[in-house]
């Protein structure tokens, strides 16, 4: 019987793309799995999807950049199942925009989705993850958490805010049982670019000569097999994982590529 038989596995973003395919993926190994996200029918699909395979599912659907709604849906959560074995925070979203493209609205909001979204619903459940002892919170980011490229500027404060955050929460919990893993996927065919029109086009020429686009289910069986041995970091594919151990080396060599590859803006 697989690790994860009767575990339970919170996934904020788990409507479509990356998310979606997790809860699957977790299903599959008759977890049960717990869905958060705004979009009600395309949860209730995968969860659909997570019962066929032998899964165990709950939808919750919530706005998760509303600290109250979050706050709520948490109390729904801990009343019904308890505390989450697993707390998976995938939501997100943001387009690439240049700063001169960028409305302070939607600078606000980008920070709202992904960075607030991760800090409430760390912040309504960790109480009850510490009282008992015991969990595991991971995170999904992005590469531009590490390195910067040109026309991403509050989609890339945002990720730093996140990466901040999570290394905070893994400062605050070292000494306990509660594990912390952030993963960083490089590119995944999602509806992530069709709900952040123009992103596609502004990936920066390092990234896309070197790294293969995986596909949602092929990030997902990484994710739940990383976050099944406890790492400390899920780097795919392994492409990005060679560029994140040239940047241990010699960061200024892989920004200045980034840069060089990257997005233009006349003037
Ligand atoms: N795809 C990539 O190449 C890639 C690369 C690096 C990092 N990532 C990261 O991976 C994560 C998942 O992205 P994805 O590619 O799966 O994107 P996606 O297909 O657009 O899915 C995003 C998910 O986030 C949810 N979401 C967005 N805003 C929300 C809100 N206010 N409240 C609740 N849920 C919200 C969406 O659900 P609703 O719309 O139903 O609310 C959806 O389930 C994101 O954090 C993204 O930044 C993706």
């Amino acid at each position: 019987m697989s690790d994860l038989y009767n575990k339970t596995v919170l996934i904020t973003g788990a409507s479509y793309g990356i998310g979606a395919a997790t809860a699957r993926a977790f299903g599959r190994r008759r977890a049960h799995v717990i869905l958060l996200a705004r979009t009600q029918p395309a949860l209730e699909q995968v969860a659909r999807d997570i019962r066929v395979s032998g899964g165990v599912a709950s939808v919750y659907p919530v706005d998760l950049t509303d600290e109250r709604a979050v706050a709520d849906v948490a109390g729904q959560v801990l009343a019904a199942t308890g505390p989450p074995d697993i707390l998976l925070s995938n939501a997100g979203a943001g387009r690439w925009l240049f700063i001169n493209e960028t409305t302070p609205e939607e600078a606000v909001a980008m920070m709202a989705m992904p960075y607030f979204a991760a800090f409430y619903i760390t912040r309504a459940f960790l109480p009850a993850m510490r009282a008992r002892g015991s969990g595991h919170l991971a995170y999904v980011n992005s590469p531009a958490s590490l390195v910067v490229w040109p026309g991403a500027a509050a989609y890339t404060a945002a990720r730093w805010a996140l990466r901040g955050f999570v290394e905070s929460v893994r400062a605050e919990l070292h000494g306990t049982r509660l594990r912390v893993t952030t993963i960083i996927p490089g590119l995944v065919a999602t509806t992530y670019f069709e709900h952040n029109p123009g992103v596609l086009e502004r990936v920066p020429g390092l990234a896309r000569r070197l790294l293969p686009v995986l596909t949602a289910d092929q990030a997902a069986i990484t994710i739940v097999r990383g976050i099944e041995r406890g790492k400390r970091e899920i780097v795919l594919p392994g492409m990005l994982r060679l560029l994140y151990a040239l940047h241990a080396i010699a960061p200024g060599a892989v920004q200045y590529l980034t840069i060089l590859t990257g997005a233009r803006q006349g003037g």
